[in-house]
């Protein structure tokens, strides 16, 4: 199994390795990473951050949420909804 490296940008977490596409909020709860999550279904906006990285693009329903949470982020994502299939970076949370 290939796995992806997330990494947190502000260097005060160690990267999490998480099995490709994997959910990824369950490998950051597993690994205990400092990541807040609600709903975790993409509804709440709990888990917005910027993210940098190979992740694919939102759905049109994380799109509707991103528009209300993080209207002026273009790297924001809903941590919940992600499994990603190469590495990334945890920019910053952003509420
Ligand atoms: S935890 Fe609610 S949108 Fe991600």
């Amino acid at each position: 199994m290939s796995c992806v490296t997330v990494r947190f940008a502000d260097g005060t977490f160690p990267p999490v390795e998480v099995p490709a596409g994997a959910e990824l909020a369950l490998h950051l709860d597993l690994a205990r990473a400092p990541v807040l999550f609600g709903c975790r279904t993409g509804l709440c906006g709990t888990c917005v951050s910027v993210v940098e990285g190979d992740v694919p693009p939102p759905s049109d329903a994380e799109r509707e949420v991103l528009d209300i949470e993080a209207p002026d982020e273009p790297g924001a994502r809903l941590l919940c909804q992600l499994r990603p299939h190469g590495d990334l970076t945890i920019v910053r949370a952003v509420r």
